[in-house]
């Protein structure tokens, strides 16, 4: 991976607002200095991370993440430093004039399904995939599209594909690995006779396939790669690479089910949209989308089981703090069959009126009831109170309640009891994260080092003043605190933390961050430290000297040990 030297990462962090891109994961209220969200980073039900605009940096209270805006970015999407770097950059809108050479352990996965992809898309217009050429045409499929996605052929032979890469020197296992080959006796492809469609990861890399029958076979609809290292299907989501531009251009995305979906809704011209690969949304998917920072209109199949995911993935979306938007088609099975029958203008319509959420469960729980009959209307309300006591908005409690009390004839008193009895959630133990306990002298050196980190006059003053930690890993931090003073000739807190990332003490230093973040400075408390560390200094001094008095046998060498603790004593300042 190409290098960023330390400056241009400090010009980038310069250029950012902290708040800004945390603001575009988590929702964040400013209270007094600081702004305050839910940390994403464990549990959280009270917004336990405070964000100091000033300073750059993050930290959680609770379970002790801190950082600069890099370490969030890195920590929330899981991705290496100099990526998040190149993620933050490109949010702020700076250009990067290097290139990331991604070279990848997965490189060799990438390069077979990448061969692999060419192959079948070849094969495609070759005289063997006539029919399944016949097929796309007669889904209305055009030339471009196919093009565009990648669409392919898989020949019906045993080991076309497989011969094929063993023959560019692919080895078996990776074949095997990568989920393009199958072992019996020998190698078989694992597509044959399908219609091939690439899927990428959201750097646009080849990571497997997806493949469909076209002829009227009793086989699986599509078989899609297992997982492999580099496919895992909860991780992926059909189209993101190409839909993310203009997801964030039109600051929506459209989820929809299947992969034929996502590329009719994009070959009709809207084309932020992505397809789940046949599975529910997981974690990963979430900061897949948090990264994008628009709305995101989930638009499930028009079956029983396209509401079910409606359901499931609608809970994790809303836990999340998605902005999300419910679309149910009706009158065709999918996005695909509603677009061809009903043209682009009308999905868009479809999109735009979304309704929430929450409005989505309130009809959903009228399903299959009849609200003439008390004992079902009890039930429903009951089954409304409950969601409400998933959401802490005041407004909508306010709203639906009042409705439920005029459509139902139910007091609102009753109501809002309700509403409050349900337990709250339960609140997190904060002694799961407590940290490990410091001595009031490993408090005092972290406390200086974080004034040190602060002002460059602090780093100056204990330079002049002691020049010495008598904690080990400390002074190692205190040394280079003063060597990125000398060499940059200023202390920013949030460049620190970039400058020590490769240190053998970076944990140290992001915990001491974290011990004393909301600290006011003050030079009296300072010059008051420095005193402490003298004495600390004397102590151990003293200490040592008793040792050597121990064994020290001559009786000229015992006094003059003697003579040096009495002196170090009364150098000892008064505490
Ligand atoms: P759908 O059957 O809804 O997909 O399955 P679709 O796009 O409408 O398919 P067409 O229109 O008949 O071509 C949704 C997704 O579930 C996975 C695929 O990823 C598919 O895109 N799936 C479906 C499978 O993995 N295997 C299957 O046999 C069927
Ligand atoms: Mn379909």
């Amino acid at each position: 991976m190409a290098r960023l030297s330390n400056e241009e990462i400090n010009a980038i962090a310069k250029k950012t607002s902290i708040v800004d891109i945390i603001g575009s994961y988590l929702s964040l209220e400013k209270k007094g200095k600081n702004y305050f969200g839910i940390c994403p980073f464990h549990d959280d039900h009270t917004p336990s991370m405070s964000v100091n605009e000033e300073k750059g940096i993050y930290t959680c209270f609770v379970c002790h993440k801190t950082g600069n805006v890099f370490n969030f970015v890195q920590e929330y999407e899981n991705i290496s430093f100099l990526e998040a770097v190149k993620e933050v950059a490109n949010k702020t809108g700076i250009e990067l004039n290097i290139e990331f050479q991604t070279t990848s352990k997965y490189d060799k996965y990438y390069n077979a399904l990448d061969l692999a992809s060419k192959f079948y898309q070849n094969h495609l217009k070759s005289k063997e995939g006539k029919k399944a050429r016949a097929y796309l045409e007669e889904r209305g499929l055009s030339e471009v599209i196919i093009e565009e996605f990648e669409i392919g052929y898989a020949p019906s032979e045993f080991d076309t594909i497989t011969k094929l890469l063993l023959n560019k020197s692919f080895d078996e296992e990776l074949l095997i690995n990568a989920g393009i080959s199958g072992r019996g006796n020998s190698l078989y492809d694992l597509f044959r006779n399908r219609i091939t469609f690439p899927i990428h990861n959201a750097q646009g890399k080849s990571v497997g396939f997806s493949a469909r029958i076209f002829d009227n076979s009793n086989d699986a609809k599509y078989i899609n790669t297992k997982e492999t290292p580099v496919f895992k299907k909860g991780e992926i989501l059909f189209n993101y690479h190409r839909a993310q531009n203009e997801a964030k251009r039109k600051k929506v995305l459209i989820i929809v089910e299947g992969q034929m979906d996502a590329i009719r809704v994009y070959a009709s011209g809207i084309k932020n949209v992505v397809a789940t690969m046949g599975t529910a949304l997981t974690n990963d998917h979430v900061k897949l989308l948090k990264r994008l920072n628009v709305k995101v209109v989930l638009c499930m199949d028009n079956d029983k089981a396209g509401e079910q995911a409606t359901i499931q993935n609608g809970e994790l979306l809303s836990k999340n703090e998605i902005d999300l938007g419910i679309l149910r088609i009706e009158d065709a099975k999918d996005p695909d069959e509603y677009i061809l029958k009903h043209k682009k203008e009308a999905f868009l319509d479809a999109v735009a009126n979304a309704i929430t959420f929450f409005d989505f469960k309130m009809n959903y729980l009228k399903k299959d009831k009849n609200l003439e009959k008390v004992d079902d209307v009890s039930l429903y309300i009951n089954q409304v109170i409950k969601e409400l006591n998933k959401t802490n908005d005041d407004v909508l409690i306010n709203l639906t309640i009042n409705k439920l009390s005029e459509e139902y004839g139910v007091s609102k008193n009753v109501l809002y009891d309700k509403v409050i009895k349900v337990e709250s959630t339960p609140k997190i133990s904060i002694t799961k994260f407590q940290k490990k306990k410091q001595n009031k002298d490993e408090m005092c050196c972290a406390l200086m080092l974080y004034y040190m980190m602060n002002d460059t006059k602090y780093i100056e003053f204990y330079e002049q003043e002691i020049s010495f930690v008598p904690m080990e890993r400390y002074e190692k931090i205190a040394n280079e605190l003063l060597a990125f003073f000398l060499k940059y000739n200023y202390i920013n807190i949030a460049d620190f933390i970039t400058y020590e990332i490769e240190s053998d003490h970076y944990e140290d230093v992001l915990d001491i961050i974290d011990r004393n973040a909301n600290i006011e400075l003050s030079d009296a408390e300072f010059v008051g430290l420095i005193e402490r560390m003298k004495n600390l200094n004397a102590e151990k001094k003293i200490e040592e000297l008793k040792q050597q008095l121990k064994l020290a046998s001559d009786i000229n060498e015992k006094s003059k040990i003697i003579d040096e603790i009495a002196n170090m004593k009364k150098r000892m300042c008064k505490e």
